[in-house]
């Protein structure tokens, strides 16, 4: 895996700092892009794949707004996603049926105990979140996935 890195990414394979460059690097930059043009790129590892799958066939639909992609972009986007998406045991998928397919983590049981009081409307205008979903206005780490540093 880590060979098949270095040499679709060589450049970033020397330098210190990119050592957890993935494979996956380019369409995770096409999704930070894409994604991120109206909210934080959220994590894959925040949903499970047939939540991501969900999410990237309704984007003409989405959540009020038409995020809608050509194909090629889409289907990068979407790769991406399901390959690094919550799978198994993980924390994320706690108390989710597998016939459940929430296209929110803010839907997901584990997120929902998680913020119990924490998502108030006196938190979010405290720490100025747009709502709930803004994750990086309470977690500075989240775009990175990083959610217990703070
Ligand atoms: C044109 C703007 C726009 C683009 C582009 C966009 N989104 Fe969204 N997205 C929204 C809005 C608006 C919401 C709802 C936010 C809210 O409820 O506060 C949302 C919410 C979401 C949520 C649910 C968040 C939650 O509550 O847990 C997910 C997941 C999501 N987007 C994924 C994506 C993905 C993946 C892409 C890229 C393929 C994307 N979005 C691109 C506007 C956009
Ligand atoms: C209004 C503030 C706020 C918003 C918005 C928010 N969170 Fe949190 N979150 C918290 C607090 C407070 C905790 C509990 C303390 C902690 O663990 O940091 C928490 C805990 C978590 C945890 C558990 C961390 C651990 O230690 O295991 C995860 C995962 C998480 N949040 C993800 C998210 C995601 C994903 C979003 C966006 C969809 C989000 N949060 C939005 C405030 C917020």
């Amino acid at each position: 895996m880590l060979r098949v890195t270095c040499t679709i990414a060589a450049l970033a394979c020397g330098l210190p700092g990119l050592a957890v460059a993935q494979p996956s690097a380019a369409p995770q930059a096409l999704m930070s892009k894409e994604c991120g043009a109206c909210h934080m790129a959220f994590p894959a590892n925040q949903l499970p794949a047939r939540s991501w799958a969900a999410v990237m066939a309704g984007l003409a639909d989405h959540f009020g707004e038409n995020a809608a992609l050509d194909p090629a972009s889409r289907a990068a986007i979407e790769g991406y996603l399901t390959a690094n998406a919550a799978t198994g045991r993980a924390k994320a998928l706690r108390g989710l049926a597998e016939n459940q397919t929430p296209l929110r983590i803010t839907e997901l049981p584990s997120w929902q105990r998680e913020h119990r009081g924490k998502v108030t409307p006196q938190k979010l205008a405290i720490t100025k979140a747009k709502s709930q979903s803004d994750c990086v206005a309470c977690h500075a780490g989240a775009a990175r996935g990083q959610f217990d540093d703070d």
